[in-house]
């Protein structure tokens, strides 16, 4: 048997990226849609569902739960809800996998049972900080002990949290989320205060469940002791997948791209925004709203970029596209510079580190920072990356800027460690094939 970790991929170069696609679903919103549906009276119906590992993971924990959830397809599920009161004990530690958005949301919803739960995951994640959401929620009243700091999170049930006033000391959507999910079942308020604006889609789905919840600036209060109705919940397109194919079609020579349906939730598109400030050619029509979540398709045609000095503001709006920011800055004229992104350092990998490595690898000039990296970008004649090695080190988003790299590339580039590309974006591959990427798996598989 072939071990996960050496599946690879062999990427060609290829220098013309076109094609109309839809990307899938959303995995923040998917991960939301069955939790909440799970807690809630009555039977919730998903559709765009993302079926990928991470959000699997999910799906057979709340299993273990005690919740009955069908799959009817690949993107639809129905999910009958147990009420705020009816999880029962699991009787195995929960295997929430690479998924930290699972971990730190169950650890909030797990915090206010009548019963004890285990948290564990894969390498990467049993390696990842999580007194991030531990600590607030001992303010509350939870008894959760973490060994260093990290996973196995045992949590020892405690029905009578209360709520709390609580400024994050970070921008974390994770934090942010565990909290209100305890605070659900807690006595009084809770308010939350961020440092800087973060996903929301939580609140936008806990409204949709009919849950009241004030938002004011950057506070969100809830109060305890409500009910969640279940509801029919429309996953748009994840904008973090569309990321892949917005810089493939800005750094290709010929060709367009389309992408329709993408979620454009003001709090997801900081990468819009910064290929917009770099000289990009995106087009945005048929803004629509799909149930709490905005969409729109997305055009994309080759363009000039140029070097950015990002605005810090925009550093928690496109925290998960900055692997493949640095690919586009790799084919952008000048310097590019990002700070205040040392968040990236506890990601599925250290994100600054392992990019690092491969823009070695590739012949990028860059410079490593604490918080960040400084990279030296070159708009053509010619392809701005050699042929080369890299090891995504098992992080789905290396795996995929690299492969966009090949559109620049000078030759082949080998990418290894390209299994957990499946707990964000199933299919890429042949997605990107569609559009004319030269991506081949090894071993070989019907499912890449
Ligand atoms: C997520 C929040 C972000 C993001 C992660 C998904 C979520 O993490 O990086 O991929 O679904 O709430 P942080 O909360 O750590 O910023």
């Amino acid at each position: 048997m072939t071990a996960p970790s050496s599946v690879r991929w062999i990427v060609s170069p290829a220098r013309a990226v076109k094609g109309v696609i839809g990307v899938p679903g959303d995995k923040s919103v998917s991960h939301r849609a069955l939790m909440f549906g799970g807690i809630a009276d009555g039977v919730t119906t998903v559709e765009g569902f993302l079926e990928s590992e991470d959000c699997l993971a999910t799906l057979r924990a709340l299993r273990s739960l005690g919740v009955m959830i069908e799959q009817l397809d690949n993107s639809r599920v129905r999910v009958e809800g147990v009420g705020i009161d009816g999880l029962k004990a699991a009787e195995q530690p929960l295997d929430m996998g690479n998924a930290g958005t699972a971990m730190r949301l169950f650890m909030g919803l797990l915090a206010s049972q009548h019963f004890d739960s285990i948290l564990v995951g894969d390498q990467s994640l049993m390696r990842r900080p999580m007194e991030r959401a531990a600590s607030p929620l001992r303010l509350m009243g939870a008894r959760i002990e973490t060994r260093d700091g990290k996973p196995p999170v045992v949590i020892r049930g405690t029905p009578d949290l209360r709520g709390i006033e609580f400024k994050m000391p970070m921008a974390s959507a994770q934090v942010k989320s565990a909290v209100m999910l305890a605070a659900l079942r807690g006595s009084g308020v809770t308010r939350v205060t961020e440092p800087a604006p973060t996903r929301d889609h939580t609140e936008r789905m806990l409204e949709c469940f009919g849950v009241e919840l004030q938002r004011e600036g950057s506070t969100v209060s809830l109060k305890g002791g409500q009910r969640l109705r279940g509801t029919h919940v429309s996953v748009p397109g994840d904008f973090s997948s569309a990321a892949f194919f917005l810089v493939a079609g800005c750094i290709a020579e010929q060709g367009t791209v389309e992408l329709r349906g993408v979620g454009m939730n003001p709090t997801r598109t900081g990468l819009l925004d910064i290929l917009r400030l770099m000289g990009a050619d995106i087009t945005v029509s048929n803004l629509a709203t799909r149930g709490p979540e905005p969409t729109a398709d997305l055009l994309v045609r080759p363009s000039k970029l140029r070097g950015i000095d990002i605005p810090v503001e925009l550093v928690p709006l496109a925290i998960d596209e900055f692997p493949v920011f640095f690919i586009a800055a790799a084919c952008a004229e000048g310097t590019s510079v990002l700070r205040g992104a040392e968040e990236l350092r506890v990601k599925e990998s250290d994100r600054l580190a392992t990019m690092s490595e491969g823009l070695t690898a590739l012949g990028v000039p860059h410079r490593l920072l604490a918080d960040g990296m400084r990279l030296e970008g070159r708009f053509g004649p010619g392809p701005v990356f050699k042929a080369g090695r890299i090891d995504s080190h098992g992080d789905h988003r290396i795996a995929m800027s690299f492969a966009v790299a090949s559109v620049q590339a000078d030759g082949d580039i080998e990418i290894l460690d390209t299994m957990n590309v499946a707990t964000s974006f199933p299919g890429f591959a042949a997605l990107a094939g569609e559009c004319g990427l030269i991506i081949r798996e090894y071993p070989p598989s019907s499912r890449s």
